[in-house]
This record gives C-alpha cells, sequence and structure tokens, in this order.
C-alpha cells in the first residue's frame, strides 16, 4: 500500500509507553469490526509488538519469517483473530527474539508489513504505533498515506503533556488528528461503583482538549476492560464518522 486495499488508514499513537495504545487500538477495531467494519490491525510496535499475546495469536504461525526478511517476493497473509486481519512484527520473530534493524530500516521493514501482506479489502487499517516521535514514525509517513491518527492519552499531565508532542509532529506533517482518547481514565470501585481518580488528571488549560483536539471517549482504569465495550463502541462511532467525514 499506499494502501490500495484500504479505504481509510489510521495511526494510533501517543507521546508516552504504557498509557494503553495498543490496549485502545486492538478493542476500537473490534468495535469497528461489530459495526461490521472490514478491519485490519498493523502492529506497528517494531521493538515491542504486543497484540499477538493480548490476541493470543503464536508467533510459530508464521512459518517463512527468515525468508520474508531477506527477500522481496516473499508474501504473508494476515493472521484472522475476531474478525480481524492481523499483522505484527512478533510473527516474524522467534520467541524473545528482539528486532535488531537499524533506524533507517525501519521505513523498509514497515514497508514490507503493509506491502508484502496480503490484507483483503479493509475499510481500515489500524496502525499501532510505539511512543514517540521519532524514526519509525517519520519513516511510517513515507510508506502509507494516513486518513488521520487518533492519540492515545493518559488522565495526567505527563501524558498531555508528551502527548502533545505527538500532535505537533502530526501537525508538521499534515496529518489531520481525528481524535483522542483518554484511557485509564478513573478507576470504578468494585464496592461502590464511585470514580477514584488514581492519577492527579491535567490542569484543563493543559489537556491536548484545549488545544481543540476532539475527546472520542474515556476508558476507566478496570482490569476487566471486556466489561467496557460500551465505551469503545462509542469511540468507534465516533471515529466511524469523523472517517467517513474525511
Ligand atoms: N483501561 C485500562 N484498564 C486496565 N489496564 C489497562 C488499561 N489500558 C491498558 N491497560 C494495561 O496497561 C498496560 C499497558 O497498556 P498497553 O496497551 O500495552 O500500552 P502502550 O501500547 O501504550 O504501551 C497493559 O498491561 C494493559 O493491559
Ligand atoms: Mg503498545
Amino acid at each position: 500500500m499506499t494502501a490500495p486495499a484500504a479505504r481509510h488508514v489510521v495511526a494510533v499513537g501517543s507521546g508516552k509507553g504504557g498509557v494503553g495504545k495498543s490496549t485502545v487500538t486492538l478493542n476500537l477495531a473490534l468495535a469497528l469490526r461489530r459495526r461490521a467494519w472490514n478491519v485490519g490491525l498493523l502492529d506497528a510496535d517494531l521493538y515491542g509488538p504486543d497484540i499477538p499475546l493480548m490476541l493470543n495469536l503464536k508467533r510459530e504461525q508464521v512459518a517463512k519469517r527468515w525468508d520474508f526478511w531477506r527477500r522481496g517476493d516473499v508474501r504473508l497473509e494476515p493472521l484472522e483473530r475476531e474478525g480481524l486481519q492481523v499483522m505484527s512484527v512478533g510473527f516474524l520473530l522467534a520467541e524473545r527474539q528482539s528486532l535488531t534493524f537499524a533506524a533507517p530500516l525501519l521505513g523498509a521493514a514497515l514497508r514490507q508489513l503493509v506491502e508484502q501482506v496480503d490484507w483483503r479489502a479493509l475499510d481500515v487499517l489500524l496502525i499501532d504505533l510505539p511512543p514517540g516521535t521519532a524514526d519509525l514514525q517519520q519513516q511510517l509517513l513515507g510508506v502509507v498515506s494516513l486518513t488521520g491518527a487518533v492519540v492515545v492519552v493518559g488522565p495526567q499531565d505527563v501524558a498531555h503533556l508528551d502527548a502533545r508532542k505527538f500532535l505537533d509532529f502530526l501537525r508538521a506533517a499534515d496529518v489531520p488528528i481525528l481524535g483522542g482518547v483518554e484511557n485509564m481514565a478513573g478507576l470504578l470501585c468494585p464496592h461502590c461503583g464511585e470514580r477514584i481518580d488514581v492519577f492527579p488528571p491535567a490542569a484543563p488549560d493543559r489537556a491536548i482538549w484545549a488545544d481543540g483536539v476532539p475527546l472520542l471517549g474515556r476508558i476507566p482504569l478496570d482490569p476487566e476492560l471486556g466489561r467496557h465495550q460500551d465505551e469503545f463502541d462509542r469511540v468507534g462511532e465516533e471515529l466511524a464518522g469523523r472517517l467517513e467525514a474525511a
């Protein structure tokens, strides 16, 4: 691609690690699937690919991994789970092997994951990014043409501060900002149902919402995230509306 097979390509990123990008990307993919969209999920966190574990997809399922990186003519099928078409660098590494590509090669690796994979017709390809705005994010821009990006933030000051750097990167590259998801937005007390703010919330003027970023939804902190399908459905609905309008 150039993503000829995808109507929309959406990158999900943040300034920080650990704010829940992969969790949100996966649940958003599932929410869009529930809307009967054809959804691809590309785990582009080349150094910390977590999607295979989150979907319980075994690495060994891709047998041709050595040839794939060495040769341009080896093609792979995306793996299927929960109706999603999934590709991850994690499928192309041995257990416990880390990726040692030098920074200038990241773009070429991303291109392979996009172009040497037989994605079937997609309404949207969601790309789970590693944190930050450096080599991989920069080089992705040369590999796919993004419909836009979604930013994931935690509720606290530092998450918003770092997310602003991601927003600056998007604006400098003319990538439309489709909206933000606040993740870990309070803990619901299992006893009384009251919301507890675990992190001191960002000052309103420091939050990215003050910068005109549309809020797509808030997801609470909950070890049983499966209970919050409705929240993810709302985020999916918001995002789908923005994509249709894009
Ligand atoms: N809303 C949430 N409630 C509870 N745990 C969460 C939530 N969001 C993320 N997590 C957990 O936090 C950790 C980091 O999330 P992850 O999606 O891997 O972040 P990132 O991709 O930004 O590094 C994971 O263990 C994940 O299961
Ligand atoms: Mg991640």
